[in-house]
């Protein structure tokens, strides 16, 4: 990637920021020269029952321990709907735009108030208390929102599984977090297809209970009406729940260390980890970068197209917004359906005035051409945001002047699950714009370029990007597994968070992200370990042996290409090939389905037995001029034939 062209701040966009570049600069020196004075100054923005003293207590060495305002206690569902009632009871919190064009509510946070209560009480009711897991798997839907919202409420933990993950994979979350209560619908809607989600959770509730983990409770959604299996007193209909429920419900006092949500998501090896986020911290810094990073002012109409099921929906569909006082858009449906319009159309309907979505959607939306986008008008719109994997400059600039018709900022804002929030962004009346650079740090992140032995990295350079110090809304913890998440992120590079991303720094200090330097796969802006696909492949009767590496393409930033061994006298065939992309996605989730599948009767492996990645990648990118040293291969002669049969041929 080149420094291309810059685009600086427009004055229109500096009048109407929070932020401009000197109250960054200054307020970013203070962040890190004084971490505890600005943090207990920004830890206020949010509600407390009882105040806090303490502000940060960090430990990045031997067994990490991270702890924010850990002696204060607020409530989150207090913060992101009671706070707001007596100034804007009757304002919009949530415009749902359903998949059908047709189909759109419009809810208060006076009516979310009452939903939510309704359901805090159902939860209650049915034993679930402080602390105890709620698994959501859910359609993008006002209930998503409702379920969060009531488990934050009662001090439930809830986890949400992303709806297009398949019954085996949410039966592996529910039994690592041991969630005996699933909240779902009887079916999802996307793009006019159902999606089967009762009938999933019946599947894993199964698969769930043989790993000894019995559900005791499914509450559904009714969302499509479509038939389902009914499993007496272990099934309950939503709406006859709650209607039966009482509409007062007192959140709970919640330590600001309490767990607030375990989200699973993929690492280098092993299978998801949870990636656990507590009450205060959290809350402080997904409500401020979603102020700060959109510049978001009152009033303002916002959407985020991310789905709740990933971090993104949780910070900025639901929990940053409605601490804001916010209305935040979910929409149910996809970015092509019932045409490549649609988004733009939703943009006009509603007025959106922030539009926050994936560079995978904008280089599919681009690619369909720049008539669907010109017949709408986006005259609403103020600014554009991206997010989930690096951006090419061609799909920014594109972003920039076709949607925003070159008038609006776009802020490539660079984050993970584990952060919590947004770390590398710019602020639209502060930061002048590098298409394909997330530019600079928000408020008390450090960030530190090392190379692979640790070593510091000064001024321009390019380098894995650390980390050095604390943030509020960074993760505590992997769930049940505090070694995990101290060996994962920490023992890298001794005392900092490792971040697992390559990073390059320019000579004015902005960062750009290069993609994963572990095999961690980025394929439409939806995370996964090439560990998870091989055992998927491996389950599979007829393989033996399988390696995944990624690999640049057009839409989706990566593919996945599969090397498979198959087990002896076992031919490769066509219908073999797509037999395994089916078992893939039945596996994991459709979202999983490999792009390319080579028959490899040999893997590279050094005479110890490890597989050589760099030179499958290097054959998947059909880079295979480059292999590099071949010499501590245990048989050399594999490499020609996976050459030989490459799948990507230029
Ligand atoms: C990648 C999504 C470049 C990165 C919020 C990171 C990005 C991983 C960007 C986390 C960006 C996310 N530019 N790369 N603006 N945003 N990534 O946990 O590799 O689903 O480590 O969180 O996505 O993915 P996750």
């Amino acid at each position: 990637m080149t420094d291309t062209h810059v685009h600086p701040v427009q004055p229109a966009w500096r009048e109407r920021a929070l932020i401009d570049d000197a109250t960054y600069r200054a307020w970013y020196e203070r962040s890190v020269a004084d971490p505890e004075g600005f943090w207990a100054e920004h830890g206020k923005r949010i509600q407390w029952m009882v105040p806090f003293s303490r502000v940060k207590e960090k430990n990045f060495d031997e067994n990490v321990s991270i702890k924010w305002f850990a002696d204060g206690q607020t409530n989150v569902a207090a913060n992101c709907i009671d706070r707001h009632l007596a100034s804007r009871g009757d304002q919009v919190a949530i415009i749902w735009e359903g998949d059908d064009p047709n189909e759109q509510k419009k809810v208060t946070y006076r009516e979310l108030h009452e939903s939510v209560c309704r359901l805090s009480n159902v939860l209650k009711d049915h034993g679930v208390n402080r602390g105890d897991r709620v698994t959501i798997y859910m359609p993008m839907i006002p209930e998503a929102a409702y379920a969060m919202l009531a488990c934050a409420r009662v001090g439930a933990v809830h986890s949400v599984v992303f709806g297009g993950f398949s019954p085996d994979a949410l039966a592996g979350r529910i039994v690592d977090c041991g969630s005996t209560f699933v909240i779902t619908a009887d079916e999802g809607l996307r793009g006019g297809r159902k999606v089967p989600l009762k009938a999933n959770t019946d599947k894993a509730i199964e698969i769930a209970g043989n790993n000894g983990v019995a559900v005791e409770k499914v509450l559904v959604v009714k969302r499509t009406g479509g038939d389902i299996a009914w499993r007496e007193n272990r099934d309950v209909w939503y709406h006859e729940a709650v209607e039966r429920a009482s509409p007062v419900s007192e959140p709970e006092a919640m330590n600001a260390e309490d767990p607030l949500f375990i989200l699973y998501t993929s690492g280098s090896t092993g299978k998801p980890k949870g990636v656990l986020h507590t009450t205060a911290g959290y809350l402080v810094y997904a409500s401020m970068t979603h102020q700060y990073v959109f510049d978001y002012h009152d009033g303002d109409i916002y959407w985020c197209t991310a789905d709740v099921g990933w971090v993104t929906g949780h910070s900025y569909i639901v929990y940053g917004p409605l601490a804001n006082g916010a209305t935040t858009l979910m929409f149910e449906g996809v970015p092509n359906y019932p045409d490549a319009g649609r988004l733009w159309q939703v943009v006009d309907k509603h007025q959106v005035n922030i539009f926050y979505t994936a560079p995978t959607a904008i280089r599919a939306l681009m690619g369909a051409g720049d008539a669907h986008v010109t017949k709408s008008s986006r005259a609403s719109l103020k600014v554009l945001g991206s997010v989930g994997e690096p951006i090419n400059p061609e799909a920014w600039e594109w972003y920039f002047n076709v949607v925003g018709g070159g008038k609006v900022p776009v802020v490539d804002t660079w984050w993970q699950t584990e952060t919590g929030g947004i770390l590398i962004t710019p602020l639209p009346g502060a930061t002048d714009l590098k298409p394909g650079s997330a530019t600079r740090p928000f408020f008390g992140i450090k960030p530190q370029l090392v190379d692979n032995d640790g070593q510091v990295l000064e001024g321009a350079a390019d380098g894995n990007l650390c980390i050095t110090d604390s943030w509020p809304g960074q993760m505590r913890t992997v769930y049940g597994d505090h070694e995990r998440f101290v060996q994962t992120y920490f023992s890298t590079y001794k005392g900092k968070y490792f971040t697992g991303d390559g990073c390059r720094r320019d000579a004015d200090g902005y960062y750009w992200i290069t993609g994963r330097v572990d095999d961690v796969l980025n394929v439409s802006g939806h995370r996964m370990g090439t560990a998870e696909v091989e055992s998927a492949l491996v389950s599979h009767d007829a393989v033996s042996e399988a390696a995944v590496v990624g690999y640049p393409h057009d839409i989706k930033g990566q593919g996945i290409y599969c090397y498979v061994t198959l087990m002896n006298g076992i031919e490769g065939t066509e219908d073999l090939r797509k037999e395994l992309v089916a078992h893939v996605r039945k596996e994991i989730g459709p979202f999983a389905s490999p792009d390319k599948i080579q028959w490899a009767p040999g893997l590279p492996k050094t005479r110890s037995g490890k597989i050589m990645r760099r030179i499958l990648r290097k054959i998947a990118e059909d880079e295979f001029g480059a292999l590099g040293d071949t010499s501590t291969l245990a048989d050399p002669a594999v490499v020609d034939d996976l050459v030989a049969n490459r799948q990507n041929k230029k």
